[in-house]
């Protein structure tokens, strides 16, 4: 089979890498890391012609797209109606991610848990609103952000500041429309899962660390690292997980004529109780939840996907019991990530990386002479395996501390929470 996954990050070396296995690999644009695995072609995932161009040159079979963006413009759509298989939802349903008001509604008419909120167009409503609700508030911006959409607020002045100014467009037209949502405690999960839109195949459960700095302290960044699985997502809250919140909302986009194929991520948060709200739903992988959930997957994705894209029938997998390893990534960044990040400087890679260790490449780039430099803010992770969470963590670590390129930025206490957990057991 000849896939073509789309975009160039983190997440799409690590499709790229876990379906290398069964398939020849196409990627665009990919990085240097999917250069290794497959064929990189130079095009932007927004320029639709050139995908579907390439599609057709390159005898593709499968396209998989990575990241949010193609999916809301429509790429699926489009991809479908010329005759090709493609893998995620089309732009109708990818509204479950691109616009949280959309999600919103249905998981409220699906009676999905979810935090209380009010939609918001207009300035003088929105701040009355917040005047008169409990802080701490979550405002949030309706569309896409790049993941900066979301903003805690701990108190009512800072909700008022966020509201006005996503009103005003910061954000753009994703601004247009804000959600004032009250503020949910506990302990956030991610749980990704393939649907074929009346199916589910839950994936092991991962844990993101948004903030940059150990302690989860300093701003938020697309994350800086993760580990899967996450012990608190045992088989009772997984069973939750789909039959409280996929079903449910999947009948629902049935019912409304947008089924829903693809990935569908769910943003969960557990409080001290065990109960699961949903804070988000995404239609792709997370980045860098899935440079841990894939290497630790004991299926071949290749085939669960193909089934998927062209409607033949699917058996999902059961795995809700533990994967039978466990992985963590740690996030190597740019000085300066995430407000200016510093780019260009050399990295060096030892020839031998250390036994089970995967390097997955983000920001990265070969200049003229060959080098690879930094080209981003989130330049490579650094994922290691484990019979648990403390050993793969040692793993990553070793590999974070042997990758060189200069002022690289990386938090030494990913899986923390797991730590304790493990430490206390
Ligand atoms: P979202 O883009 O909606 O997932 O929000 C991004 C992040 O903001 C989440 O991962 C949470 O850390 C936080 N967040 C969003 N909504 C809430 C909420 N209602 N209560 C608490 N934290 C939230
Ligand atoms: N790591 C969070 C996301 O991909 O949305």
């Amino acid at each position: 089979m000849r896939i073509l996954v789309v975009g160039g990050g983190g997440r799409e070396h690590t499709i790229c890498w876990a379906l290398s296995r069964s398939a020849t690999i196409f990627c665009a644009p990919g990085n240097p890391g999917t250069r290794d695995i497959g064929t990189n072609l130079p095009i932007n995932p927004s320029d639709q012609d050139a995908v579907v161009a390439a599609v057709r040159e390159n005898q593709i079979d499968l396209t998989i797209i990575g990241p949010e963006a193609p999916l809301a413009e429509g790429l699926v759509d489009r991809l479908v109606s010329e005759g090709h298989h493609a893998f995620g939802p089309g732009a109708k349903a990818a509204r479950l991610e691109s616009s949280k008001a959309f999600a919103k509604d249905v998981m409220v008419a699906a009676g999905v848990a979810t935090a209380a909120s009010e939609k918001f167009t207009d300035e003088a409503r929105a701040l009355e609103y917040i005047a008169s609700h409990p802080e701490p508030l979550v405002v949030k911006a309706s569309g896409l952000a790049a993941g900066k959409g979301a903003v805690v607020c701990p108190d009512r002045a800072t909700a008022q500041r966020t509201a006005r100014e996503m009103l005003a467009g910061k954000f753009g037209s994703a601004g247009d429309l804000i959600l004032v949502e009250e503020f949910l405690e506990g302990e956030e999960l991610s749980v990704i899962a393939l649907t074929d839109g009346e199916q589910v195949m839950l994936l092991p459960s991962s844990q993101d660390h948004k903030r940059l700095g150990e302690g989860d302290t300093g701003p938020n960044t697309g994350g800086m690292g993760a580990y899967a699985p996450v012990s608190i997502a045992g088989p009772a809250l997984l069973d939750r997980a789909l039959k409280d919140v996929r079903e449910p909302v999947l009948a629902k986009m049935a019912e409304a004529g947008t089924p829903y194929t693809g990935i569908l991520y769910a943003g969960l948060m557990i409080d001290s109780s065990g109960e699961l709200s949903v804070l988000e739903f995404n239609c792709r992988f997370g980045d860098p939840e899935a440079q841990v959930v894939l290497p630790v997957l004991d299926t071949d994705l290749t085939e669960h996907m193909w089934r998927i894209a062209a409607n033949e029938p699917w058996s999902p997998d059961d795995l809700r019991q533990a994967a039978s390893r466990a992985a963590v990534t740690t996030v190597l960044a740019s000085p300066g990530y995430p407000v200016a990040p510093v780019k260009g400087a050399v990295i060096s890679i030892p020839e031998d990386l250390p036994s089970d260790t995967l390097l997955f490449h983000a920001g990265t780039s070969y200049d003229s002479d060959g080098v690879l430099r930094t080209a981003g803010g989130r330049v490579l992770c650094a994922t290691g395996l484990g019979a648990d969470v403390p050993e793969a963590l040692a793993r990553s670590q070793c590999l974070a501390d042997a990758v060189h390129f200069e002022g690289k930025v990386f938090r030494r206490d990913i899986a923390w929470r797991e730590v304790a957990r493990a430490g206390a057991a």
